[in-house]
């Protein structure tokens, strides 16, 4: 289950993703914002963080003006391990090294087919796991989140 969060200037993007989503048949959960109203990212952001966060929703996909807010928001939440990503080797190298459980990006900053080619490397990377697997845990035991 893939958590979705925007605010007001990530709203198109994340419309454009559920479609993503929908033709590929992976579920999903939407969390705001609900329209292109101007709205405030963090009420988004964290609402879907603590569903990752309790294990609701395995990944997410946040979408802001810059995909910064939003991923600031993802990581004080525990568990979270959000990258913002506006190339698709970021996001490869995100999954593969950091097992990134959330994708952040920016729609003010990324025309829709470089987003979209980062949404689907994000959903087709796998963990690499090996050395980088203590790295990972280290980042949840050094912080306590
Ligand atoms: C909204 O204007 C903008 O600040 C927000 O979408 C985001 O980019 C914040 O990080």
């Amino acid at each position: 289950m893939i958590a979705l969060a925007s605010d007001h200037a990530g709203f198109a993007y994340k419309e454009k993703i559920k479609e993503i989503l929908q033709q590929r048949g992976i579920s999903f959960k939407d969390y705001g914002a609900t329209s292109d109203e101007s709205s405030d990212y963090p009420d988004f952001a964290h609402h879907a963080s603590e569903a990752i966060s309790q294990g609701e929703c395995d990944r997410g996909i946040f979408v802001c003006g810059t995909g910064i807010g939003v991923g600031i928001v993802a990581n004080k939440h525990k568990g979270v391990r959000a990258a913002m990503c506006q190339i698709p080797e970021a996001a490869r190298l995100a999954r593969l090294h950091n097992n990134a459980n959330v994708l952040t990006i920016g729609e003010r900053l990324l025309d829709w087919e470089t987003a979209s080619e980062i949404i689907t490397v994000f959903l087709d990377t796998n963990f690499e796991g090996g050395r980088h697997t203590a790295r990972v845990e280290k980042i949840h035991s050094l912080t306590n989140k």
